[in-house]
C-alpha cells in the first residue's frame, strides 16, 4: 500500500474481509445506478473504460456488458478476485488488477472513460485520487464519480443507528465531530469544485438519482449495512450475540412498518453523480 492510513479509513485487510459479503449483499443492488452513471458519462460500446476502487465490479461489470473494453482496479485482492471470476464466467472483455487509487500504475491519456462508484468517494486523499483519474483519461475523455449526498437523508444509516440505540441506548453512532470520509463530497458544490480542481471542464453534478436499498427483513438490512463498508462492523464489534439478535428484531419491525406488508421496504439515499471532460482533445 502506498498511501498513509488515517484513523478514518478502513485498511485494505478490512475490505478484503467483507469482499464475499459485499458481492452477495450489496453489489447486486447497484446495477440500475451503475447504468445511469454510465449513461451520464456517455460510455459507448467499443470504448475503453477504467473503474477505480472497483470492488467486485458494481460499475465495471455493467460497463463490460455494454461492450466497453474494461479494466477494474481496486487495492483489495479479494474484491478483484471476485470480479475476475465473474468476468470469466460471463466471457466478458475485461480484466482486473490490484492497485491503490492514489497511485495508478497506468500510463497517461489511456481511457475513454474513467469512473468510480462509491470508491474514490471515500478515500483518504480524494483530490490526489481524482488527479490520477484525470491523468490516465484520454484528452476529450470523461471522468465519472458516483458519491453519497447528504447523510441526514441516508435512510438505511438512520434505521440502523436507531435500531442499535433501541437496544443499546448509549450507542452514539458515527461521530458528528469527525464526519466520515464517505460524505466528503456530500455537498454537490464541493464535488463540482473538486472535479474542476482535478483538471476537468464541462463539469456537471446530477442530484436527481437515489440509491434504493430494497429489503424484506431486518436481517437483510443488517447484512447490507455490515457488508457495504467495514466501519459499521467496527461500531458494533463489542455487542453480544443477544444484543445483535435484539437489534435484528427491532429492524424487522421497522422494515415491516415501512413496507406496510406490501413488497420490500425501499430505503433511499441521495446521490451526487459528477461528470467532467478532460480538456485537450
Ligand atoms: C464501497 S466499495 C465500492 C465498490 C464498487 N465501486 C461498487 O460500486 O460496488 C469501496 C471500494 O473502494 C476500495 N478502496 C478503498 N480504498 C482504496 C484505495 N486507496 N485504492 C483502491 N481501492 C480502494 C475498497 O477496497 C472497496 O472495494
Amino acid at each position: 500500500m502506498t498511501h498513509q492510513q488515517t484513523a478514518h479509513t478502513a485498511p485494505v485487510e478490512a475490505w478484503d474481509a467483507i469482499a464475499a459479503r459485499y458481492d452477495e449483499h450489496v453489489a447486486p443492488g447497484e446495477a440500475d445506478l451503475a447504468a445511469a452513471g454510465l449513461r451520464l458519462a456517455k460510455l459507448r460500446p467499443g470504448e475503453t473504460f477504467l473503474d477505480v476502487a472497483a470492488g467486485t465490479g458494481g460499475l465495471s461489470l455493467p460497463a463490460a456488458r455494454l461492450g466497453a473494453k474494461t479494466l477494474a482496479t481496486d487495492w483489495s485482492p479479494e474484491m478483484i478476485e471476485r470480479f475476475t471470476a465473474r468476468v470469466a464466467a460471463e466471457g466478458l472483455d475485461a480484466e482486473g488488477r490490484v492497485m491503490d487509487c492514489h497511485e495508478l500504475d497506468l500510463p497517461d491519456d489511456s481511457y475513454d472513460v474513467t469512473g468510480s462508484q462509491f470508491g474514490v468517494m471515500l478515500v483518504a486523499d480524494q483530490p490526489r485520487a481524482l488527479r490520477e483519474m484525470v491523468r490516465v483519461t484520454k484528452p476529450g475523455g470523461r471522468v465519472l464519480l458516483i458519491a453519497y449526498g447528504d447523510p441526514a437523508e441516508f435512510e438505511a444509516l438512520h434505521f440502523f443507528v436507531s435500531a442499535v440505540q433501541a437496544v443499546v441506548p448509549e450507542f452514539e453512532g458515527p461521530s458528528e465531530d469527525e464526519p466520515l470520509l464517505e460524505f466528503q463530497v456530500a455537498d454537490p458544490d464541493v464535488l463540482r469544485r473538486r472535479l474542476i480542481d482535478a483538471g476537468l471542464t464541462a463539469v456537471t453534478v446530477d442530484t436527481s438519482h437515489q440509491e434504493r436499498v430494497a429489503v424484506r427483513t431486518g436481517q437483510q438490512l443488517w447484512d447490507w449495512t455490515l457488508s457495504g463498508n467495514p466501519i459499521p462492523g467496527t461500531l458494533v464489534a463489542d455487542l453480544t450475540d443477544r444484543q445483535r439478535d435484539d437489534i435484528t428484531r427491532v429492524l424487522d419491525g421497522m422494515v415491516r412498518e415501512r413496507s406496510d406488508g406490501n413488497g420490500p421496504a425501499v430505503l433511499t439515499a441521495p446521490l451526487n453523480i459528477g461528470v467532467g471532460t478532460k480538456p485537450g482533445a
